[in-house]
Parts: structure tokens; C-alpha cells; sequence
């Protein structure tokens, strides 16, 4: 589903060159639960915003489902990642001046295909799916706990029924209880919907929790693990 051959990302900072990433070389098939480990600055979220086609590469080839993404028109990206990929941001990245309905929402407003009080239903179900308490549905973000919040992030990214979740570390910040019921609610949507998913984590326990980890170092993959 996933291909990335020969992967390299370069930032320029003044005449800095920052090499985010080295010839990264990752496959990841249909239905699989990845998780990507790494320290600090290593490059997963360069990897991750690179996957999810909200960033390009330097160098290297990128195929999702056979076609390069490289050659992708801009239409054909902005479908990818709207119908294709859900996103969980590491900052969650929420509106501040919207409801949580409205967040979790915000991922359907450019589909006309999609009615109104369709959108509605839809964004209810993501948020059921994520246990999200209803009477928290018309509250602002700055209104909620830090779990219901990542909960949140976590039901804007399902609201498109998306082939592939994106999840920068999801559970973050998070206490150990409410950590283990996002893993769950990962774990639920690869095994019951087969959603690919691919989690970054600094945790060794949360990676445990998947099928695959793969190590990130420097900008290299130096190790790739089968649970
Ligand atoms: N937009 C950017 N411009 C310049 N340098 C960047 C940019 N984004 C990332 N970098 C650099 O690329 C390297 C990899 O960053 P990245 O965000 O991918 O790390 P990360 O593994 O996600 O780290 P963290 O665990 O702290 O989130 C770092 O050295 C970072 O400073
Ligand atoms: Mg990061």
C-alpha cells in the first residue's frame, strides 16, 4: 500500500542543511498496526508528513497503492488527503474557536457530496467511537481535559473513513489509563475496519501494543521489528 524507496528530506534553514531524512526504504502493507520509535528530532514527523502527502520529499520515490505520488495533480492530492488519510497531530492542532462537533466536522466541509446534517451524523459516530462523553459535543477545546481533547483529535481523523490513520504520538501527555484506551480505540479500528495504522511514539509500551515497530535514528530506519 505504502512504498517509500530511497527516501531523503532536506530542510534549508539559511545556509543550514538539515538532513531529516536518509534513504529511508519502508514498505507498509494493507491492514497493517506500525508503529515508528525514535528519539527526539529523528525525522517521524518528517516521515509521517511525508506519508501523508502533507509534505514532499527531496529525494526518493513515494508509491501508495502503485501510482507515484510524486505525479499526483494538485487535485489528486488534496482527494488523497481528505477521503485517503485521517491525521492524529502531535499538537492536535483543534480549532480554538469551534465546538468539538465542529472540529471533528472540519475534515468533511469541502466534500459537497456530503449533506449537511449528514456531516452531523457522522461526526457523532466518530466521536461515539472514541467514547467521547455527548454532553462534551458543544464545548470548546479549552474546555476539555487533555484526554477528551486527544480523543477529539482522534474522531477528526476517523470522520472521513479514512484507508490509513496517521497518529503523531497519540497518546502524549497522556496518563497511562487514558493512553491504553487510545491504543485500544487504534486497535479496534485496524482490527475490526482493517485500517492501516502507523503510530509514532517515544514509548516503548505503546509501540508494544502494535504489530510492527520500526526504528528511526538520525534520520534512518535501523531496525525493523515484527511483534
Ligand atoms: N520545517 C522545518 N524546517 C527546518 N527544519 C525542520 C523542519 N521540520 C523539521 N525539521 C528538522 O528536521 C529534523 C527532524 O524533525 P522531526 O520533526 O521529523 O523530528 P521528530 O522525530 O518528529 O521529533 P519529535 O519526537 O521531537 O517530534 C529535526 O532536526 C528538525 O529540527
Ligand atoms: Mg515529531
Amino acid at each position: 500500500m505504502i512504498e517509500l524507496k530511497g527516501i531523503g528530506k532536506v530542510y534549508y534553514r539559511g545556509s543550514n542543511e538539515i538532513r531529516a531524512l536518509k534513504d529511508v526504504d519502508l514498505t507498509v502493507t494493507k491492514g497493517e498496526f506500525v508503529s515508528i520509535m525514535g528519539p527526539s528530532g529523528s525525522g517521524k514527523s518528517t516521515l509521517m508528513n511525508i506519508v501523508g502527502a502533507l509534505d514532499v520529499p527531496t529525494s526518493g520515490q513515494y508509491l501508495f497503492e502503485g501510482q507515484d505520488v510524486a505525479k499526483y495533480s494538485e487535485d489528486e492530492l488534496a482527494r488523497f488527503r481528505q477521503e485517503t488519510v485521517g491525521f492524529v497531530f502531535q499538537s492536535f492542532n483543534l480549532l480554538p474557536r469551534a465546538s468539538v462537533l465542529r472540529n471533528v466536522i472540519l475534515p468533511l466541509v469541502y466534500d459537497r457530496r456530503i449533506p449537511v446534517a449528514r456531516r452531523r451524523e457522522l461526526a457523532v459516530k466518530a466521536c461515539q467511537s472514541v467514547n467521547l462523553d455527548p454532553d462534551r459535543y458543544e464545548h470548546m477545546p479549552n474546555e476539555l481535559s487533555g484526554g477528551q481533547l486527544q480523543r477529539v483529535a482522534i474522531a477528526r481523523a476517523l470522520v472521513n473513513d479514512p484507508k490509513i490513520v496517521l497518529a503523531d504520538e497519540p497518546t502524549g501527555n497522556l496518563d497511562t489509563k487514558t493512553g491504553e484506551a487510545v491504543m485500544d480505540t487504534m486497535h479496534r479500528l485496524n482490527q475490526e475496519q482493517g485500517v492501516t495504522v502507523i503510530v509514532i511514539t517515544h514509548e516503548r509500551e505503546i509501540a508494544e501494543r502494535t504489530d510492527r515497530i520500526v526504528h528511526i535514528r538520525d534520520g534512518r530506519i535501523y531496525q525493523d521489528e515484527r511483534l
